[in-house]
């Protein structure tokens, strides 16, 4: 079953490039330029969205509100568990979209149960036909992921976020919001994820960047914009099956109060591409903790110059800056893999936890 891999977790980060063109096979229409999604035929176009999530797929929620902010709409993603304490207040213009891998977390289920109770309408972005945020929901986009065996979120997010956009670029597409240009250069970037994250799987070198890491007090993870989900969902992935401390942090609030921790016993993974002004903002924030003499490990693409500051690379393609968090994130898969399995953790069922939390 684990097609000659070691774990699930390896076979499942393989699938990626197949399960992300399962994810956009159909969806995107290269000669017209657009994205359909058979799903959302009937679905208004929202004045605001809100996302609830747990875990990885808080990430998730987090970058794909992130794209419907950069089209104008007002977006804001929370913890499930967190949401059904203060519900942020909607119109009846406003999508409710929770977004589960298994469809049956019963936090995001509450949240959702919640904001129908008030009226809201609701979306549900799940890999599980016919469970139960599919059948509860008003609306059910499928990420087409295919199982996921491994306790560890790997394949699954990749076609979260790869649907995001998809989401965004069908429900953002009519009225004065489209931002057409964007898309334009979108679809080509979508097209050659696979491929691309074939490559990264390919040539990744983070099996041996590891090695040079073991037994460090914590490892960091850093990184600003639609970087920053990576780099919290690349320290919970690292926690999870190393058991290891591991936290993510948004690049610049290292400096308010986290870079108190770092020593050179406390590696940073840091996530940059591209060369423009969000980029240097990270650059100057490694330059800060290496003041403290902590190594650094850059996620990058060849445009940014930090490989001239870090200890070690992680080379991701170029690509849209929508794409690169798809790419990045992968390479931490592998970070957290590799780590996991040289310390001979259980990879597929970490301790404490389980796949599918039906608890509150
Ligand atoms: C982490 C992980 C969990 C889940 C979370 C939500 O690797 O898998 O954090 O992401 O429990 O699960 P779903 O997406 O099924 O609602």
């Amino acid at each position: 079953a684990k097609s000659g891999y070691n774990h699930f977790m390896a076979k499942e980060i393989h699938e990626q490039p197949a399960s992300l063109r399962q994810c956009l096979r159909g969806r995107v229409n290269e000669l017209s330029g657009s994205v359909s999604v058979e799903e959302l035929s009937d679905i208004d176009s929202p004045e605001s969205v809100q996302l609830v999530a747990c875990g990885t797929s808080y990430h998730a929620a987090l970058y794909v509100a992130r794209l419907f902010r950069a089209h104008g709409v007002p977006a804001q993603a929370h913890l499930a568990s967190e949401y059904v304490t203060a519900p942020a207040p909607f119109d009846s213009d406003s999508l409710l979209i929770g977004i589960t891998q298994s469809g049956e977390t019963a936090d995001t289920l509450s949240a959702l149960r919640e904001a129908q109770r008030r009226g809201a309408s609701t979306l549900a972005v799940t890999n599980v036909v016919g469970s139960t945020a599919a059948r509860e929901c008003d609306h059910v986009v499928y990420i087409r992921a295919g199982p996921e065996i491994g306790v560890a979120a790997t394949k699954t997010f990749s076609s979260q976020l790869a649907t995001g956009n998809l989401l965004v670029e069908k429900l953002c597409a009519s009225g004065t919001k489209r931002t057409s240009e964007s898309t334009r250069e979108l679809i080509p970037a979508l097209r050659d994820l696979p491929n691309q994250l074939q490559s990264v799987i390919d040539n990744s070198t983070a099996k041996s960047v590891v090695e040079e890491y073991l037994d460090y007090d914590a490892y960091f993870f850093i990184g600003r914009g639609l970087h920053r989900p990576v780099a919290l969902e690349g320290a919970l992935k690292f926690k999870e099956i190393t058991y290891e401390h591991a936290e993510g942090f948004a690049a610049g609030e290292l400096k308010h109060g986290p870079l108190a921790l770092v020593t050179q016993r406390t590696p940073i993974f840091a996530v940059v591409t591209g060369d423009g002004e969000r980029a240097q903002k990270t650059i100057s924030n490694i330059k800060e903790v290496q003041a403290r003499d902590a190594p650094v490990v850059a996620v990058t693409d060849g445009q940014s110059e930090v490989r001239r500051y870090a200890n070690h690379t992680l080379e991701i393609p170029q690509t849209h800056p929508r794409i690169a968090p798809v790419l990045a994130n992968t390479q931490l898969q592998l970070v957290a893999y590799h780590m996991a399995d040289r310390m001979n953790r259980s990879i597929d069922k970490p301790r404490n936890l389980a796949k599918s939390v039906t608890v509150e």
